[in-house]
C-alpha cells in the first residue's frame, strides 16, 4: 500500500514565483472539472497574490496537495477560494466557493479537506455564519449528489429553496452556523477572567461597527466610498489607536469579487 500524504495551503503569489506552471494547473484543474473555462490565468494569478497578505487577507485561494511516498513533488489535487467578508454578506458572514477537484483525484476526500481547511479559517477570522451559492438541477444524479453533501454532510441550509422541478435548474444560496470548537484545554468556561486569544498580530486595525449592524448594505457602501477616499489603510472613522470592542468590523482594504 502506498502511503500519501495530504494537504491544504494558501497559495500566494511565492508559489507561483516557485513553480512558474502551478497558475497554469490551477486554471486548467478549475476548467476541467466545472467543464467551461470558469476562469483565466490572470484571475488565478490574482487570487494568489490576495493570499500575500498572510492573516490579514479577505479572499484566499486554498490549493489542496498530495504526495505519495516516491513522488519527488507534491500534486495539486484541488483548490477552493474562502472570503472573510464578500461584498454581497452582512457582517460575520464569511464564504467559501470555486470549490474544484482534479478529475482523476475525485470521490476521495479531498473536496471533504477543502471544506474543513476553509471553514476553520472562516471561523478563525471570527465570522459566526458561512454562505456557499451552487446550482442546482433536481434529478441530475451530480446535482443530487453535491445537495445531499452540501445540505447534508456540511450543514447548509437553504432558508428560500422553491419547490424543485424535475430537470429544472435553480441557484441555491444556503448558510450555516460556525460552530467554533472548544479546545479541550481552554479555560474560558472555568476562568472568565482569562483574556481573550490574541488577535492575529497582522490583523488590521478595527472600527466601530454600529451601522453595519443596522443597516448592512448601506454600511457596506459607506466602507468603499470610504476606502477609495482614505487610501491609507487606516480606518476612516474613529482612531486605529482607539481600544475597540471584539464586535467591531475590520477595515475593508481587500478587493471584493464573486466566488
Ligand atoms: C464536488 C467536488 C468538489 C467534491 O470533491 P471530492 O473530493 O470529490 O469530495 P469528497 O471525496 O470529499 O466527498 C464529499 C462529497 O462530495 C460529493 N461528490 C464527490 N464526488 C462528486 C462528483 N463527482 N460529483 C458531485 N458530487 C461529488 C459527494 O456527495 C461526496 O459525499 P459522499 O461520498 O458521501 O457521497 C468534486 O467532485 C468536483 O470538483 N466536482 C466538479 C466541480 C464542482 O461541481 N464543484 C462544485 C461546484 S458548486
Amino acid at each position: 500500500m502506498t502511503t500519501r500524504d495530504r494537504w491544504v495551503t494558501v497559495g500566494t503569489s511565492e508559489d507561483a514565483r516557485e513553480s512558474p506552471s502551478l497558475v497554469c494547473r490551477i486554471t486548467e484543474m478549475v476548467c476541467e472539472a466545472y467543464g467551461y473555462r470558469r476562469l483565466d490565468e490572470c484571475e488565478v494569478l490574482h487570487r494568489l497574490q490576495m493570499g500575500d497578505a498572510g492573516c490579514r487577507a479577505n479572499r484566499v485561494l486554498h490549493l489542496a496537495w498530495e504526495k505519495c511516498a516516491g513522488d519527488d513533488a507534491p500534486t495539486l489535487v484541488g483548490c477552493c477560494s474562502s472570503t472573510v467578508q464578500p461584498m454581497w454578506t452582512e457582517y460575520g458572514c464569511g464564504h467559501w466557493g470555486l470549490m474544484v477537484v482534479a478529475p482523476a483525484f475525485q470521490g476521495s476526500g479531498v473536496g471533504s479537506l477543502l471544506v474543513a481547511a476553509a471553514e476553520a479559517r472562516l471561523a478563525s477570522r471570527k465570522c459566526s455564519q458561512i454562505q456557499i451559492e451552487y446550482e442546482y438541477t433536481s434529478g441530475d444524479p451530480t446535482s443530487e449528489r453535491l445537495l445531499a453533501w452540501y445540505e447534508g454532510k456540511c450543514g447548509f441550509i437553504c432558508p428560500q429553496s422553491l419547490p424543485a422541478q424535475r430537470g429544472r435548474r435553480q441557484f441555491r444560496r444556503c448558510r450555516k452556523r460556525v460552530i467554533k470548537p472548544v479546545p479541550e484545554n481552554d479555560t474560558r468556561r472555568t476562568s472568565p477572567a482569562k483574556k481573550p486569544d490574541a488577535p492575529c498580530p497582522a490583523d488590521p486595525p478595527t472600527c466601530k461597527q454600529g451601522l453595519s449592524r443596522v443597516c448592512p448594505r448601506l454600511s457596506q457602501g459607506l466602507w468603499y466610498i470610504a476606502s477609495v477616499l482614505v487610501p491609507t489603510g487606516h480606518c476612516p472613522v474613529g482612531s486605529s489607536s482607539t481600544k475597540l470592542s471584539s464586535r467591531e468590523e475590520p477595515c475593508k482594504s481587500s478587493t471584493h469579487a464573486a466566488d
